[in-house]
């Protein structure tokens, strides 16, 4: 086991619960364009960026439309979503989230925030998160979405950790991909068979104890 300096956290599904609301957006607007959107389907854009999301369900309903329309649907389903997350409340970081946050920081591991969102900065200040993080990446920041690293080697690089001392927190399949591509810890939350490939999975962080890093 490498020594571990450093946690990096996915945000939707890991930190707050916003992984629904992503779902129920783009199920608003599959419906408005006359298709059914299923929680399976939906498993195929966490952790994906928002064009790539809309070009996976666009293909889903076998719809196809010009690029100016593909940049109309997008900000409406961002418009859905936004109107979700501006009622959130506190009670909408999930169990153990900021808990877990604080005993890191306490033990001196450093922290950062590694998301592909757009919109990671506004639920952070909504929420009061933003000191919990040394740094924060998110999708105005990086150029590729998860299955690449960049969001995690970005994070590393900003707090000057080499990879193989990260662990990544991720809810994706496609996030437990991105960590093993930066050469990096990874533990899964939520469906075990979903994050086959993460170290190890829980159900959420109320399930973390550092001495976990042991198993790593
Ligand atoms: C990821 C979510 O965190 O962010 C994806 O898992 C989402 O579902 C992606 O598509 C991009 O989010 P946003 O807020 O920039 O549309
Ligand atoms: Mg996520």
């Amino acid at each position: 086991m490498s020594k571990i300096e450093a946690c990096i956290f996915d945000l939707d599904g890991v930190i707050v619960d916003t992984a629904k609301y992503h779902y129920l957006a783009w199920r608003k607007l599959a419906e408005e364009l006359g298709f059914q959107f299923t929680e399976e389907q939906n498993e195929r854009l966490k952790g994906v960026s928002r064009m790539e999301s809309l070009d996976i369900l666009l293909k889903l309903g076998e719809v196809k439309v010009s690029s100016e329309e593909k940049s109309r649907l997008a900000e409406k389903k961002n418009s859905y979503y936004f109107e979700y997350i501006s009622n959130m409340k506190s009670n909408e970081i999930l169990p153990g989230a900021e808990e877990f946050l604080k005993i890191v920081r306490e033990k001196g591991i450093k922290t950062a925030l590694g998301s592909v969102s757009k919109n990671a900065s506004t639920i952070l200040d909504k929420l009061s998160l933003n000191d919990y993080f040394d740094v924060i990446i998110d999708g105005n920041k990086v150029t590729h979405a998860k299955p690449n690293p960049e969001v995690f080697l970005l994070g590393a690089k900003g707090l000057n950790v080499n990879p193989k001392n990260c662990v990544v927190f991720e809810d994706a399949k496609v996030g437990i991909e991105a960590a093993i591509n930066a050469g990096m810890y990874s533990i899964g939350i939520g469906n075990s068979k979903i994050l086959s490939e993460a170290n190890f999975v829980i159900n959420s962080l109320e399930e973390m104890k550092l001495e976990r890093f042991n198993l790593l």
